[in-house]
């Protein structure tokens, strides 16, 4: 079935998808972010978080440049009044306003919630896929967890998660950090469908004498990527020594052509290499490698469509990934958006 360009966004409204860092947003202030098109002020009250349009019910005035004052979120142009539930608690101008007044000028507000010290937003009332359990970013057995600072991309975000499942890379973009003992051979992948997306399994593709002596994080080990759909990817590696050190990819689609990545790296206490910390400037300094290439290809988002003469047409062995990620997408944005289109 052909799907139309829209699809993958209305789809994806339906789950959960980063807006911002817990430590980014201290009580009293607001941030302003683009999620899918929809431009959203998210406040911090006392008691909790509100998820809203960027615009005031009354001039449409940015509620992101809103300031909060005895636990309401005020209007900086008229200074209207709203509570964390978005009602619609004073105007000033107006010093008895009906009720029904009011009511008219309460906000639309969305799902919020925070975990793994990121802002979360679901547009859509119904929720298509939960946010993945992953307890190593929660402290289990020790593990220690670092969120990073998101990266913004200018490329649709089916671009970012086929690069980081790429497989065939380290060698080209990554010749100054990762590919010190990249191979250009793909190893064997092993590739498993899963209800809620799919995993693969495959060692780092590296030679046994590379021409410098690479770094931990640089060396072979193994890897376990797993893909939660829509666009939760972790990778899992083992190092030779026994080590495990784990990585989350979530490139929060802002509009069709630009994405944030949402990142972060976890590793059990006692990890025979550099801390979470010292990790920091390398790993940027890799992401900055591939933001290149994603930022560099045309068009800028992967077509939802495999086209004649464009993606999926020269399928290397190091493609079969990115493939296995598009179909499985597909197929989610189909079954999120079936009772839709049926009653269309
Ligand atoms: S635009 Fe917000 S109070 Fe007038
Ligand atoms: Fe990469």
């Amino acid at each position: 079935m052909q799907l139309s360009e829209d699809m993958p966004f209305r789809a994806m409204r339906k789950t959960w998808q980063p807006v911002g860092l817990s430590r980014d947003l201290p009580v009293g202030q607001v941030l302003r972010y683009t999620l899918l098109d929809e431009e959203l002020a998210v406040a911090r009250f006392e008691d909790g978080l509100l998820a809203t349009r960027d615009a005031c019910p009354h001039k449409g005035m940015r509620l992101s440049c809103a300031y909060m004052e005895r636990g309401e979120l005020v209007c900086a142009y008229h200074g209207w009044r709203f509570a964390r539930d978005g009602r619609c608690t004073g105007v000033p101008s107006l010093p008895d306003p009906p009720r029904h007044l009011l009511d008219r000028a309460s906000l639309d507000t969305f799902a919020v919630r925070e975990r793994y010290g990121i802002i979360w937003v679901r547009l859509d009332d119904e929720e298509a896929a939960p946010l993945p359990d992953i307890p190593e970013f929660e402290g289990h057995d020790g593990w220690q967890y670092l969120v990073a600072e998101p990266m913004p991309f200018r490329c649709g975000f089916r671009r970012e998660i086929e690069n980081y499942l790429d497989m065939t890379h380290f060698a080209f973009a990554h010749r100054t950090t990762l590919g010190a003992a990249a191979d250009t051979v793909l190893p064997e992948l092993k590739i498993t469908r899963l209800a809620d997306g799919f995993q693969m399994e495959a060692p780092f593709p590296a030679v046994r004498t590379p021409g410098v002596t690479p770094s931990k994080l640089q060396r072979a080990h193994f890897r376990r990527q797993r893909c939660y759909l829509p666009n939760f990817t972790t990778i899992r590696q083992t190092f030779e020594d026994g080590d495990e050190r784990m990585l989350v990819h979530i490139p929060s689609p802002n509009t069709r052509e630009t994405c944030t990545v949402f990142w972060a790296l976890a590793q059990p206490e006692g990890f025979r290499g550099p801390r979470l910390e010292e990790q920091l400037a390398f790993s940027t300094k890799v992401l900055e490698e591939d933001r290149y290439m994603c930022e560099n290809q045309v068009p800028r988002e992967v077509p939802i469509n495999p086209a004649r003469g464009g993606w999926g047409v020269l399928v290397a062995p190091g493609d079969t990934l990115a493939n296995t990620f598009q179909k499985a997408f597909r197929r989610f944005v189909l079954e999120a958006l079936a009772e839709e289109e049926a009653a269309a």
